[in-house]
């Protein structure tokens, strides 16, 4: 079992190249199903739900080569039209493979994806759009079935703003008969990157990005090659890393226009932020001012970097109210700050945190991704050595973190134990 051993108290340093984005890469790979052409992406990060997603879709028959961050999937030969349980119950994303195979090939066996440490998570707004847009669907033995000889256009009201039944949708559409309107759509980076890359495979779609995507069915799409967009909640978790430990880092191969809300939040609690086209330059002068977040749907403050500012607001001057609206189960972490001294107080889906001197490093245990990112700056921060256990949650979502973190000067191991 793998443990990372952080001794904190050193101001990160230094510039940093961030990886392509995971919560884009993933649904595109699953793009692949829907052309018998060519798909070739890069910027691909290497991740353990990337390597997952490929042998997700290598058991259906894709051909996946892998080139340094390129990956090139051909889906000429898909023979298999089967997402099984030992696949999906370890990447709830693999539900992404639902509506590319149900669009392309009529049919789909997919494992539903069961809860998930951050909440239930339920998959009916993906299943109901499928059924609007003309399919059969039916659950049985914990398999979602769906079948439809050919997709119809349909108007999709959805009912809360959820973004992989947006991405999946998107995709089933593209290649229905007529067109289909996404209502209270999500309007994510990751679904604009997504439906770029559509596009550029002969998708007919417009308003990504808003509320409204209206997408006209064609017959087919063809390959094409696409860079996936930087990862920004990689980059929001370096710069609250270097705002927590009052660091200077720059960001390099990212983009701060998908960031406005993260930015914003880090000004406010005292960061000097400059940034250009692709780079983002962070200074922290002094010690972080306490600042209340509220997550929501994009454009607003990204669930995904609630636990890292929760970390920076434990020792931060002053008290704040974090609100978690997206996850009924999103504060698994709490419980781990209090083993370092974090003073937090959770009622229902708010906390209130009362900023401290200093952390003390201890024996921790990550829960989920996110949870581990908040772990790892409590660590950077705090006196002594902090010691994260069940690391396998990090790798899912970050690539080499500790390489790039050593390279910004912390001191931070990855253990065998
Ligand atoms: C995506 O998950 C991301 N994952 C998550 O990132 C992210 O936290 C989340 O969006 C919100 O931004 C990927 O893109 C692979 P949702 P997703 O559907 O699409 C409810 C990370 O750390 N809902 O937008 O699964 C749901 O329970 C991960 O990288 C239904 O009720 O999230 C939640 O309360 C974690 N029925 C809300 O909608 C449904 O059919 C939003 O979830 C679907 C969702």
């Amino acid at each position: 079992m793998q443990k990372l051993v952080i001794q904190g108290g050193i101001p990160l340093r230094g510039e940093v190249r961030i990886s392509g984005a995971k919560n884009a890469a993933l649904p595109m790979m699953c793009a692949s199903l829907l052309t018998s052409d060519v798909l070739q992406l890069s910027n691909m990060p290497d991740l353990h739900d990337i390597a997952t997603m490929r042998k997700l879709l290598e058991q259906m028959g894709v051909k996946a080569v892998v080139q340094g961050d390129e990956m090139t999937l051909h889906g000429a030969q898909v023979d298999r039209l089967e997402a099984p349980y030992d696949m999906v119950k370890t990447m709830r994303a693999a539900v992404l493979v639902l509506g590319p195979l149900v669009a392309r090939f009529g049919e789909a066996r997919v494992s539903m994806p069961g809860g998930c440490a951050i909440g239930s998570r339920p998959v009916d707004i993906h299943i109901k759009g499928l059924q609007a847009m003309g399919a059969q669907v039916f659950i049985e033995h914990g398999y979602i079935h769906a079948q439809a000889k050919r997709l119809k256009g349909a108007r999709i009201l959805f009912d809360i703003v959820s973004v992989t039944s947006t991405e999946n949708l998107m995709m089933a559409a593209a290649l229905a008969e007529g067109v289909t309107v996404l209502e209270n759509a999500a309007r994510e980076p990751e679904v604009v990157d997504l439906a770029h890359c559509l596009i550029a495979m002969g998708a007919k779609i417009e308003g990504a990005g808003s509320h409204t995507i209206v997408i006209t069915g064609v017959d087919r799409l063809h390959g094409t090659t696409h860079r996936i967009m930087p990862d920004r909640i990689e980059s929001g978790t370096f710069l609250v890393a270097a705002a927590a430990t009052g660091g200077s880092i720059v960001l390099r191969d990212t983009r701060a226009d998908i960031l406005d809300a993260v930015l914003e939040k880090l000004t406010e609690a005292g960061a000097c932020i400059r940034s250009d086209s692709e780079n983002i330059h962070l200074d922290m002068m002094d010690r972080p001012r306490s600042v209340n977040v509220r997550t929501a749907p994009y454009p607003a403050f990204p669930t995904d970097m609630q636990a890292q500012f929760m970390a920076l607001n434990a020792i931060a001057e002053g008290s704040a109210m974090v609100v978690e609206t997206i996850f009924e189960n999103r504060f698994m972490h709490v419980q781990e700050l209090h083993r370092l001294g974090a003073r937090i107080d959770v009622e229902g889906n708010t906390a209130l945190i009362h900023g401290i001197d200093h952390l003390e490093g201890a024996t921790v245990m990550a829960t989920d991704l996110r949870a581990s990112a908040c772990l790892i700056i409590a660590g950077l921060v705090a006196q002594g050595e902090t010691v994260i256990d069940r690391i396998y949650h990090l790798d899912r979502g970050y690539e080499h973190i500790e390489i790039k973190l050593s390279q910004l000067g912390a001191n931070i191991l990855r253990i065998n134990k």
